[in-house]
Order: structure tokens, then sequence, then C-alpha cells
């Protein structure tokens, strides 16, 4: 029998998840077991992007967290009070939860985790932070045993797609946030996200796991962008820094000792969201549009970057449908079973491309005789084969050799070997001491 889902909203992100779950081919085999048994929305007469039959759609979402049948309950309708008390509800009633609503978790985590732990069931979070980025479970799991100094992140994409527009392009935050509105970067109401609302949710709720103690929003200090002006940004950049929205968590146990306070007995940390100046090789300088990025700092791990999409239908689907598969492997672990997201779940060989197939660019660096027509043979045998040149440089000499590099487009390597070969035997060419891909 599969695992029922009860899926609360059918927008963004339940359109997406819907999707992916819907597409089993090539994936993992445990979608096999899920099915979409009710999905809760709004309005039954907006037009759906994904086909559901008519006994799935209902807008009685109370019912779907009743539901004895349902397995899971998945909410991403957004939302405060409404969405904080049907997850509640799923938990009275048994579900487990897998949301991406950082705004309930930020706010009522405390009570929505302590009636999980009483009713037995997990509460996933992994879209609630960075999207498709993995950061939830990496340090929940993977991290774990690290003592974590601090965590850093550009945690809001729409924030950090203003700053970047105008440290590139010298414009004013007013002027890029009515653009960023325009293209739907930005959402109408711009506060949570302009005002470092939206960073701070998500910062609370990293600064719990990575620090193991649950936080209060209201201690959270936050600060937005909408006081940075294009001179900020140009004086910085003088400096050699960039200015980024940074939400920080950050053990402030240095500080205690300096204080000689005695050590605490819960974890002393900052937690804040506020515009920073970077400098430029720091690992997040280079984070720019609607990327989000979160670096953590521990011991003994060091420095590890996650990075990739902060948002959007797809990534956050992905990150939506990972819980559920966590989910769907704990509920169909039996005591003589393995895991199957922890076994090796493969029996079959994948076909490996022959290197002769691959499809890439390449350097490559000629020794030759310094005389006329040189570069032409070397463009004629490379055209018998089907290689198309990007660029051609004679670079200078080392003693009497012409030294000459080519970049090509992408070629098939097979191909761009052959004519290797025959530009070999010509009698112009000395060498080719270099050859390397190019990405
Ligand atoms: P959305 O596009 O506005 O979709 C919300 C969905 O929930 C709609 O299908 C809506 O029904 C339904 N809904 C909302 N309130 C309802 C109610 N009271 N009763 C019944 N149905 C209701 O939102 P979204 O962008 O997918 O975001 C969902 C959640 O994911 C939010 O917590 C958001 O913060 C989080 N998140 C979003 C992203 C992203 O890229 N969008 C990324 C990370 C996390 P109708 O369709 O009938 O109106
Ligand atoms: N509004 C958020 C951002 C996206 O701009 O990053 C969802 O978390």
């Amino acid at each position: 029998m599969g695992v029922k889902l009860g899926i609360l909203g059918l927008g963004t992100v339940g359109t997406g998840t819907v999707q992916l779950l819907q597409d089993k081919g090539f994936r993992h085999p445990l979608l096999q077991e899920v099915e979409i048994y009710r999905v809760g929305v709004r309005s039954l007469d907006k037009p759906r992007a994904v086909t559901l039959p008519d006994s799935v759609l209902t807008t009685d979402l109370e019912a779907i967290v009743t539901d004895p049948a349902v397995d899971i309950v998945v909410e991403v309708m957004g939302g405060l009070e409404k969405a904080r008390s049907l997850i509640l509800k799923a938990i009275q009633n048994g579900k487990h939860v897998v949301t991406a609503n950082k705004a309930v978790i930020s706010r009522f985590g405390d009570e929505i985790f302590t009636a999980a732990n009483q009713a037995g069931v997990y509460v996933m979070l992994e879209a609630a932070v960075g999207g498709g980025i993995p950061v939830i479970q990496p340090l929940k799991q993977s991290l774990s045993v690290n003592r974590i100094h601090t965590v850093t992140g550009i945690i809001n994409g729409t924030t950090n797609y203003i700053l970047t527009r105008m440290q590139t392009e010298g414009s004013n935050f007013s002027d890029v946030l009515a653009d960023a509105q325009r293209l739907g970067y930005a959402e109408a109401d711009p506060t949570a996200d302009v005002d470092g609302l939206d960073a701070a949710d998500k910062i609370a709720i990293l600064a719990s796991l990575a620090f193991g103690g649950r936080i209060k929003l209201k201690d959270v200090y936050s600060e937005g962008i909408r006081q940075v002006s294009k001179t900020d940004i140009a004086y910085a950049e003088k400096l050699g820094f960039v200015i980024k929205l940074l939400a920080i968590a950050q053990s402030a146990a240095p500080l205690a000792a300096i204080a000689n306070r005695t050590t605490p007995s819960s974890p002393l940390i900052s937690v804040r969201v506020h515009p920073t100046l970077v400098p430029k090789a720091h690992p997040l300088a280079s984070i720019n549009g609607v990327n989000n990025a979160i670096l953590v700092e521990g011991e003994p791990i060091g420095q590890v970057m996650f990075f990739g999409p902060g948002a959007g239908a797809g990534a956050t689907a992905s990150a939506v449908s990972s819980d559920i598969l966590n989910l769907v492997a704990a509920l169909k672990k039996s005591k003589t079973a393995l895991n199957p997201l922890l076994a090796c779940a493969h029996q079959d060989y994948c076909q490996i491309v022959p290197m002769a197939e691959l499809v890439t660019r390449f350097y490559a660096r000629f020794l030759t005789k310094d005389q006329p027509g040189v570069i032409g043979k070397l463009g004629t045998c490379f055209g018998n084969h089907g290689v198309s040149l990007e660029s051609v440089v004679q670079t200078g000499f080392q003693g009497e050799l012409a030294e000459i590099v080519v970049v090509t487009h992408d070629v098939r390597e097979g191909d761009f070997r052959q004519a290797l070969t025959e530009i070999q035997t010509l009698t112009a060419v000395d060498s080719i001491p270099s050859l390397l891909r190019v990405v």
C-alpha cells in the first residue's frame, strides 16, 4: 500500500511538488510508494498547471488533516494562523508533516515541535530555508558532531537581487525595487524581504539547528536594505568590499569568557540580520542575483558552504520531496528491512559514455616552425574533422619556435583527437606541449 499525502496548497511550491512526484521515471524508486491522495486549495475554479482527479482536489483542508487515511500532511499554503492550526491538527491526528513555511516555524516552532514530540511524529522543513539548497538536513545530520561557531547566510533572494543590481549598475534602491516587482522577483508588498524579516525567520531556524536551542523571533535583530544607497555601495567598492544582506548566527562563547561569565547552561549566541560590508575575497561576496548561500563554520569541519537557488517551483519542490521521501523511508522501515535511503538501492551498472564521445571545449598549445601558412594548416586540419575554433592566437616564441594557442568550441573529443593526429603529421609542427579541457 502506498504512503498517502495530503497536500495543503497548490500554488508555486505545491504545483512544483506535484509535478515532481508525478514524474516517476529515472528519479528515486521510493517515489513509486507515494500517492497524492488529497490536495487542498482555496478555489476549485482556478486553472491548474497539473492534472489531478476531481476526487483529489478539495477546499476542505480540515478534512485532509483529520482524514485517517492520510499519512503525511504537506503544508505549502503559506500564511500564519490557518497554516499553524492545520499543522497542529495534523500532528494531533498522528500525521507526519512537511512544511515550507518559515514564517510559521520561526513563530510557532516551539508549540509545533512540542506537539510533534508528544505525538511521536516528525515535522520536516528542508524547503523553509534556502529553497532548494539542502541545509536543514546537513545541519541536523551530516554536521551534527561539529561544534558550530558561525552560520552566515545570504538567505533572501529578493534583497540579494536588488543589491547585486545596485552594485553592477550603480542604480538606486527604489528604482531596482520597482524593476524587481515588474519582473516578478519581488512581491507586491516587499516588506518582509527588504526589511530583513524573511531572513530573520530563516536565520532563527538555522540558528536553532546549528546551536541546539530554541530561538524567540523577537530576539533576532533585523535591519533591512532600504537605507543602503548607491553612494555607500560605490565607497564600499573602492575600499574592496561588496554590501550584502547577511543573516548571522554566531557563538558568543568567547565574549562570555572575556566578560568572565561562567559557561552558560544553554548556548550563548548572537542572531542578527543587517546589510554588511563583505570583503571581495570572502566566499559570500560572489553570490549574486536571486541565489542564496549559507556558510557554516565549525570545529573540526572548518568552512562548508551551501549554494543554490533560494526559491522557485522546481528548487523548492526538490526540498519538499526530499522530506517526503525521508518520511516514506521511515514509514516503510520494518524491524528487519534496511532503511531504503541509507541502504544501497542499486543492482545494475550505469552506462558510461566513452571519453571519445565527450563533448567539450579544448585549449591546446602548439610549438611550430615560424613560417607562413602554419595557422592556416592547423585550421584546415581542425576543419577536416568538424572542429570549430573559438580563438587562435600566436602568443610569442620559445627559442626558434612559434607558440600558437587554440581554444575550440564544443567538439566531440574523438573528432578533436583525430584532428590532433593529423596535425602531428605536419612538418611545421614541432610539438603539442599542452592540451586541456575548458568548461
Ligand atoms: P502560493 O503560490 O501563494 O500558493 C498558495 C497555495 O495555497 C494556493 O494553491 C492557495 O489556493 C492555497 N491556499 C492558501 N491559503 C489557503 C486557504 N486558507 N485555504 C485553502 N487553500 C489555501 O504560495 P507559494 O509561493 O507556493 O508558497 C507556499 C509556502 O512555501 C509559503 O510558506 C512560502 O513561504 C514557502 N516557500 C515558497 C517559496 C517559493 O519559491 N515560492 C520558496 C520557499 C518557501 P488557490 O490556488 O486556490 O489560491
Ligand atoms: N521571498 C523569498 C526570497 C523567497 O526573496 O528569498 C522564499 O523564501
